[in-house]
């Protein structure tokens, strides 16, 4: 059984079909780029895994479970296009606000550690609102990562990240890749940036896979 099995998926938004009958198979441990031009229902594809939106015909599973009209997938991380944050609280008071909230809570040092593999000072008071775009995405990216979801899946992670940070979220996205067996989804409108770290790459046009 694929771990992601989407069937005959359509989504119209004002009559237009923003997903246009998606057939996708995906398996469990692999790391899949997700690519396309602006428009092509990257973001709407993203969003029908994560049951974010419901088809119009056709079905979504994750791990067996159909996603849509409310259900989620049971262990996801999501990084997906301007995640609210509380803006008067720090990066690490954000994050432990969230992990309060997940089934797998992780230690405040761990927090911490993970600001500190994306090189943000883990005992920085400042708040949200003072960081930087690329800052903001680094925290973002933390969230999605945190609590050991079995399937994460990020929209444009590299979007305000400089060289240096795409290097460490790569080699974080491998090693996590190795050590637990995640499943990734990474969408890009640049198809250099994800190629080499994905095992597999599903391009899309017009809201239908091509290839
Ligand atoms: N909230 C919305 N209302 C109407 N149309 C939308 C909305 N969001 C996205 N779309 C349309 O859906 C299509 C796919 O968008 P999207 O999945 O965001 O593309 P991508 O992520 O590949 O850049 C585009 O034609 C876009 O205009
Ligand atoms: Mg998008």
């Amino acid at each position: 059984m694929p771990y992601i099995n989407i069937e005959n998926y359509t989504k119209k938004i004002n009559k237009l079909p923003v997903l246009d009958n998606i057939n996708l198979k995906l398996s469990e441990g692999r790391i899949y780029a997700l690519i396309g031009s602006n428009g092509s229902g990257k973001t709407m594809l993203i969003r029908a895994v994560s049951g974010l939106i419901t088809p119009d015909s056709g079905k979504a599973f994750v791990n067996g479970l159909e996603i849509g009209n409310g259900v989620y997938p049971e262990s996801l991380g999501l990084l997906i296009e301007n995640i609210t944050m509380f803006e008067y609280l720090s990066a690490f008071e954000n994050l432990k606000m969230l992990n309060s909230i997940s089934v797998n809570r992780i230690s405040d040092f761990e927090i911490k550690e993970w600001l500190e593999t994306f090189e943000l000072n883990s005992n920085d008071k400042r708040t949200i609102k003072k960081y930087s775009l690329g800052m903001r995405q680094k925290v973002s990216i933390i969230q999605a990562f945190m609590n050991k979801p079995d399937l994460i899946i990020l929209d444009e992670p590299t979007n305000s990240l400089d060289e240096h940070s795409i290097q460490i979220l790569f080699d974080t996205i491998k090693k996590i890749n190795e050590k637990y067996g995640t499943t990734f989804i990474i969408a890009s409108h640049d198809n250099n940036c994800i190629e080499n770290i994905s095992d597999e790459i599903i391009e899309m046009r017009c809201g239908k896979i091509v290839c």
